[in-house]
């Protein structure tokens, strides 16, 4: 078996680190909302200051930790926060995530605006629109084509991408890092676009890692200046630029439009040629070439909403695959027992001569554990992507304005010694386990769930299986020959956070 060591995991992002921790919801606005008209208390929360309420109180970084230490400190599993007048709802346990967001979801579905990222180009992001007739045209777009059934069609594509990924780790061990981000980027455009990214010299990487970083730069979704008074998106440039978040727009917009159309044009370009492979985007196209003449041109796509349907996949769905693969990494080495334990396990299955195949799945029951494990243990969207209410709601006697997701992951009630990694923990107690359930909200609530959940779990199940097959995963030694134990931190952004 070969080794590669954990050298620094520089930069795991996610957009999963949003769920795992709690699930936000934001009122619709405080205009529409006031509180104060409400017949109903709020939940509780930390006292805020004049004008600009809790926003001062709310870590840059790990803001889904602290949403924890409130819940303990006021003794409830949902607060309140007050951001710059912006009523805020706090939901740190499961319960409350799925009376809302799921059995409420009609309400509970709409998105605040996110003035930074629309100005960066990602207004046509299906993350980020709110709920109406195109979301809920692409919503079931997303469902015909990435449903647990449609996704077994990328299974070949995503076994290929991950034996090229364990060659390049044999190569290059100390590049592990970027052979798993490049493993994300490929099955990401193979679904997307049928686009086979070659190597990191490929344009199509570079235009993909452009746009991470970019995402990951950008500082705290929602609390930036722009996002905070959006009409400076509308000034003129050289006034805009004196204000950082707008010149970070200004300057990183091409980049994004840019990843936008040329996959798109590719694609485009394949299909009037006739050589076109199957492909998310593809298959929409198919769709609106097939539509009869009678029928309703709005159930169709427009090129925007189709470069934006699959801009939105690779962007969603790259950073949370590759934050999922790098956490497994760093998991592996905080809990050596558990990596050997499976690789036995692996080895019973291939007899140590082969690596593992989708077919392998129902007996290698033990990576599912160790992805459903991952996901707990560090969800890559730990605080949730916001839900936005249409309507002022009443739960549990309180008026509920709006919500966040990882305290869930971690709550002590549900999982015995959350912050430890172990997949044992899913056995049933009758074959040696914990008994614990299976986690929900990794992926989301409601009519936001991740529509990519499927082929987001495949493809890190293929990774992690084929990586324990192949490595043995290490920490890196100091001089004098001593562990160097990773440290996980978190950056802001919507999904990301970082080991050193
Ligand atoms: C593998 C790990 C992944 C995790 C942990 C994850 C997690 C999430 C979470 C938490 C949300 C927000 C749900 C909500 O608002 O309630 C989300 C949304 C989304 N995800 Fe994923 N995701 C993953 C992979 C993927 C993949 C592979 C794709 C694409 C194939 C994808 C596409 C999307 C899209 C398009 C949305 C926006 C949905 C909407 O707003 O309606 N995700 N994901």
């Amino acid at each position: 078996m070969e080794t590669f060591s954990e050298v620094f995991l520089n930069r795991v992002s996610s957009w999963g680190l949003a769920i795992l921790g709690a699930v936000v919801i934001i009122l619709a606005s405080w205009l529409y909302y006031p509180g104060s008209r409400s017949a109903y208390p709020l939940p509780p929360g930390p006292k805020g200051s004049f004008i600009i309420g809790n926003i001062l109180q709310v870590p840059l970084e790990r803001s889904d930790a602290q949403f924890a230490e409130w819940a303990r400190e006021y003794n409830s599993d949902i607060i309140y926060l007050n951001l710059l007048g912006q009523p805020v709802i706090v939901l740190n346990s499961l319960k409350p995530a799925v009376d809302l967001l799921d059995k409420r979801g009609v309400i509970y579905s709409d998105r605040p605006p996110f003035p930074l990222l629309e100005a960066l180009g990602f207004r046509s992001n299906v993350a980020l629109i709110g709920d109406g007739t195109q979301y809920r045209k692409i919503r079931k777009a997303y469902g015909n084509f990435l449903s647990a059934s449609s996704s077994l069609a990328y299974r070949d594509m995503q076994l290929r991408h991950a034996h090229t990924m364990a060659s390049e780790i044999a190569t290059s061990p100390e590049k592990w890092q970027s052979c798993l981000s490049q493993f994300a980027t490929r099955v990401l455009f193979g679904l997307a676009f049928a686009i086979d990214v070659v190597d990191e010299n490929d344009p199509y990487f570079k235009l993909a890692n452009e746009m991470g970083w970019v995402l990951s730069n950008m500082g705290n979704p929602g609390f930036t200046v722009l996002d905070l008074a959006p009409w400076l998106g509308n000034v003129p440039r050289w006034i805009g630029n004196l204000i950082p978040s707008v010149k970070y727009a200004n300057d990183h917009n091409p980049v994004i439009e840019e990843f936008h159309q040329r996959p798109f044009d590719a694609v485009m370009q394949g299909h009037k040629a006739g050589i076109m492979k199957p492909s998310f985007l593809g298959r929409l196209l198919e769709a609106r070439e097939a539509r009869r003449e009678d029928e309703d041109v709005t159930k169709f796509f427009t090129d925007t909403e189709i470069r934006g349907a699959g801009g939105s996949l690779y962007s969603a769905g790259q950073d949370t695959t590759y934050s999922t693969e790098t956490i497994f990494v760093m998991a592996m080495v905080l809990a050596p027992d558990v990596q050997k334990r499976a690789q036995k396990e692996i080895d019973m299955i291939t007899g140590g001569t082969r690596l593992p195949s989708f077919d392998d799945w129902k007996a290698l029951s033990v990576v599912e554990r160790m992805v459903y494990e991952t996901l707990r243990f560090h969800p890559a969207v730990s605080s949730g992507i916001p839900h936005r209410t249409l309507k002022e709601d009443v739960y549990r006697g309180m008026c509920i304005p709006k919500a966040n997701a990882w305290a869930m992951l971690h709550d002590p009630n549900v999982y015995k010694d959350p912050f430890t990694f172990n997949p044992e923990r899913f056995l049933p107690v009758s074959e040696g386990g914990g008994g614990e359930p299976i986690p929900i909200g990794q992926f989301g609530f409601g009519r936001r769930v991740c529509p990519g959940q499927y082929f987001g779990f495949s493809s890190v199940w293929i990774a992690i299986a084929t990586i324990l097959a192949k490595f043995d995963i290490v920490p890196v030694k100091d001089k004098d020959g001593r562990d160097i134990m990773p440290k996980l931190e978190f950056t802001s952004g919507i999904t990301r956070y970082d080991f050193a």
